[in-house]
């Protein structure tokens, strides 16, 4: 009989047949997950996509023992994929009794469960792996765990019910999501006896606290595996296949794995067979704790010596253990204090139960009473005297099995499962009055301490000698083969590989195919495309961290011969392809002409550097004299040149460590190049903008490498541009919002728009700043401003004259509905943004979206 899906969705009282949505973050604009509503307020590790974010860890003690659904942490090794549950199904196949394919509306007729449990990644406190020697692995800090109530059929009931129940020599059983990560699909195994036992509660679970799960989080159904590490939980299920034999999904065997510490590198690994080793994979959580409270930074008056401080945190016991003992030591361990465990769990229940029908007393006694699927809060008073002469404050927690965290860390090459004691350093200062500041050992990209600065980790502070002594002993890269089996490739052969559909580079030797990566690359397609076919090593050094070597490894498909060989010169593009590149965002968009290459550097020589501001340069470049003068102004407009100068402009060595950003000029001349950039100078602990720094400090005279033009936002004139590879025609009215320095691509837009003859469309610019000595190009905007370009300035500080007329505060919805198409209707509009990421994110993006609509939003607005 066909379900009736009416009754089940009421009687599951929710719409199941949409993710939940919201805004769109900024950051996700442009990406293959523009799609998916984020919270901006979590911590992005690994750049823009895929997503992989941690929760703050005072937000996380905030919300207590329920992380709500958009703090959640997220681990996603791909885009998310846009499943709709009314044609998402799941295959089960394998050695089962009846193999079955099943719909989402199947499984909600199937008896329904709903329980806690805490998801963490198996890399969670990572960072302070990382910071003794570079693991594999990419750094998470202590708040890659969260905990919520999800919803669905036990695995068990799914397959007793549904697919008649296992063949007997079944013994694992292998998931899989339908996500599009570069090796596939998402997926893993765990054992049939974890996967049918009552004892284990394995969930296919559809609803996550109350409502259908999120996108990132499996959208419209994923597995639950309690207890385990996050990995096993596969997201965006859609096939089970019961095996003899572990999942041979490239996940199974070349992720979630703990060696021994002898295991240096991953070729290390291939060559001993360790990957395929199954003693070292991973499936239960270890017991863990973290100290939350007080926050890293935080700073605490010594005014009154009779007072108690808290400090407070959270645990995991791993599998189904309970957390029995967290302890405090304030002397490296001669003497422990014992702190409470703090019963978040029944207040969790009580809310759970108000808001979304959890029925704990549907269960006997007996199961609540041995189900420990999730993490405690503990909390200790401790006087402040006693924090007198004080150097560091350290957390051991303990299970049922009496196994307790070690003291000393435990270095393994993938990093994971690290439980050391939680480290606080304490410090004592005068500011003005005496206080203790308390240090963690490592942040996150965005941490802001209390005292409003970036106070490093202290392990990040010992860093520089850390890796200095460790690093004879570092792990070479990441590479799941020997070097032995690697197929060699010519320089020549490698060279041929330079377009969108296939593109490969080179690294420290070592050949990558990037091809499925380029979609997916927080800096644009076209920044990869620059290098594709060369050697980047220097470059991508200059550019990248350690994570981003590390996603290399993915991609990597051979080594390059040694013995270099010459290269043919490149063939001059024919007739037919220089009228394409014009048109083109393609990386070699513009060489035919431009005195800009987007593979070569080309030194200019700084000629002016003009101080707009305390913090605002503008710095001109000449153009060699030898250059034509349409060689430079062929430089399409919307594109940006990268800029290159080593890191230390003071170091002589013949291979000073380079650090290379991307900056949109804002002006070009016959003669001379300008670019406006904001100096990032060092505050406090706080270290400066490495290459603006630098850049400020580069004399008259002395030169500069360029190379480009990159980018994905292209003016080609007349009303037309190229987005994202996308050309849009006839656009009568461009909308701008601009902050501070991102004035410049739009001052770039402008210009040439105004220069138009055929269509001409007009133009608008709400360009937000802090006072108006920030406001670049104030007069040259004010000149130009005509029927067709209105200019609306908002300041957060107005002059105290009162002669300002232009807008003040906040960028506001009035503000937008006013001034950002104030020109009559039309629908060929296109708007641009550029600016900090907070104002994109907070401001700009959720009034465009209440004042336009979700659809304006995705298709019509850009950040440059
Ligand atoms: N499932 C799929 N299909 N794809 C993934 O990338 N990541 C895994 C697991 N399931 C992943 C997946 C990892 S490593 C973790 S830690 C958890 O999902 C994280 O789940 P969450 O993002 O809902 O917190």
């Amino acid at each position: 009989m066909a379900p009736n899906v009416e009754l089940l969705q009421q009687k599951h009282n929710l719409d199941l047949h949409h993710a939940p949505t919201g805004l769109i973050d900024a950051k996700d604009i442009g990406t293959p997950d523009a799609h998916v509503s984020r919270d901006p307020n979590i911590t992005r590790l690994t750049g823009k996509h895929p997503l992989n974010a941690e929760t703050p860890i005072p937000l996380l003690m905030d919300h207590g023992f329920i992380t709500p659904n958009s703090l959640h942490i997220v681990r996603n090794h791909g885009p998310v994929p846009q499943n709709q549950w009314d044609n998402h199904s799941i295959t089960i196949s394998g050695l089962v009794n009846k193999p079955v394919t099943i719909t989402m509306d199947d499984i909600l007729q199937l008896p329904s469960h709903t329980l806690p449990v805490t998801i963490c990644c198996a890399g969670n406190r990572r960072k302070e792996q990382n910071m003794i020697k570079p693991s594999i692995g990419f750094s998470w800090g202590p708040g890659g765990v969260g905990t919520a109530y999800y919803t669905g059929v036990f695995l068990r009931d799914l397959i007793n019910e549904v697919a008649g129940g296992l063949k007997p020599e079944a013994l694992h059983i292998c998931m899989e999501g339908n996500d599009n990560t570069a090796k596939g699909g998402y997926g893993t195994s765990i054992t049939v006896n974890r996967a049918m036992s009552p004892e284990f509660d394995v969930l296919i679970a559809y609803k996550m606290n109350g409502e259908p799960l999120p996108y990132d989080h499996g959208y419209p159904v994923r597995c639950i595996v309690p207890g385990c590490i996050g990995g096993r939980s596969v997201k965006w299920l859609s096939k089970i296949e019961v095996s003899t034999q572990v999942s041979q999904n490239p996940f199974q065997n070349a992720d979630n794995k703990v060696f021994p510490p002898t295991v240096l590198s991953a070729d290390q690994a291939t060559e001993e067979n360790w990957w395929t080793n199954p003693d070292y994979s991973v499936y239960d959580l270890n017991v863990n704790g973290v100290v939350a409270a007080p926050y890293h930074g935080s700073k605490v008056a010594l005014d009154d010596l009779n007072k108690n401080i808290t400090l407070n945190g959270f645990a995991y016991g791993g599998s189904n253990r309970k957390v029995t003992r967290c302890e405090i030591t304030l002397d490296d361990g001669k003497t422990w204090k014992l702190a409470d465990i703090i019963d978040k769990k029944s207040e969790g229940d009580r809310y759970a139960s108000e808001h979304y029908g959890y029925d704990k007393s549907k269960y006997p006694e007996s199961y609540n009473q041995t189900r420990y699927w999730t993490w405690v809060h503990w909390s200790i008073e401790i006087p402040i005297a006693d924090l007198l002469g004080v150097q560091e404050i350290c957390l051991r927690c303990w299970n049922e099995t009496n196994s307790v965290m070690p003291k000393d860390l435990n270095w393994s090459l993938m990093g994971m499962l690290n439980n050391c004691w939680y480290r606080v350093k304490l410090h004592l200062i005068r500011d003005p009055t005496l206080s203790l500041i308390f240090q963690h050992p490592t942040t996150l990209p965005g941490d802001t301490t209390q005292l409003g600065n970036t106070l490093p980790g202290w392990m990040e502070e010992n860093q520089a000698e850390a890796t200095a002594a460790a690093s004879a002993a570092a792990p070479p890269k990441k590479t799941l083969f020997s070097a032995d089996e690697l197929k060699t490739f010519t320089l020549q052969e490698v060279e041929k590989h330079i377009s969108e559909d296939d593109c490969w580079l080179i690294y420290d030797n070592l050949v990558y195919d990037c091809t499925p990566f380029l979609e997916a690359h927080p800096g644009g397609a076209s920044s990869i495309l620059l290098a594709a076919g060369t050697d980047c090593t220097e470059e991508f050094d200059a550019i990248h961290s350690q994570k981003a070597k590390d996603m290399l490894t993915d991609y990597l498909i051979g080594k390059l011969e040694v013995k270099r060989q010459a290269s043919p010169p490149p063939t001059p593009p024919s007739e037919m392809d220089q009228v394409e590149t014009t048109k083109s965002i393609d990386p070699s968009s513009g060489v035919v002409k431009s005195y800009f290459d987007p593979r070569k550097w080309k030194k200019l020589v700084l000629q002016k550097k003009e101080h707009m501001s305390a913090t605002i340069r503008r710095f001109t470049f000449a153009i060699p004299q030898d250059v034509s003068q349409d060689c430079i102004l062929s430089l399409p407009t919307g594109l940006h040149l990268f800029i290159k100068l080593p890191e230390d402009i003071n170091d002589t060595s013949a291979k000073p460590k380079m650090v290379m950003r991307a900056y949109t000029p804002s002006k070009v001349n016959t003669r001379t190049i300008e670019f406006v950039i904001k100096v990032y100078f060092p505050f406090n602990s706080v270290p400066g903008g490495k290459l603006t720094t630098s850049l400020d400090q580069i004399r008259l005279g002395e030169t500069v490498d360029f190379k480009g033009p990159v980018g994905e936002i292209q003016y080609l004139g007349d009303g037309e541009f190229n987005i994202h590879n996308k050309l849009y025609h006839d656009i009568d009215q461009i909308g701008m919002v601009a902050g501070g320095t991102g004035i410049t691509p739009m001052w770039q837009l402008i210009q040439a728009a105004l220069q138009d003859s055929v269509k001409r469309p007009f133009m608008s610019l709400i360009y937000c700043a802090r006072s108006i000595d920030e406001i670049i190009f104030y007069k040259e905007l004010k000149q130009l401003e005509c029927d067709r370009l209105r200019v609306r300035l908002v300041l957060s500080e107005v002059p105290d004259d009162g002669s300002w007329t232009g807008g003040t505060g906040r960028f506001t919805m009035e503000e937008l509905q006013q001034y950002l198409f104030p020109f009559s209707d039309s629908t060929s509009r296109l708007a641009f943004l550029c600016g900090p990421d907070p104002m994109l994110t907070h401001c700009c993006l959720p009034l465009l979206k209440e004042a336009y609509g979700d659809n304006f939003c995705a298709n019509s607005v850009f950040t440059f």
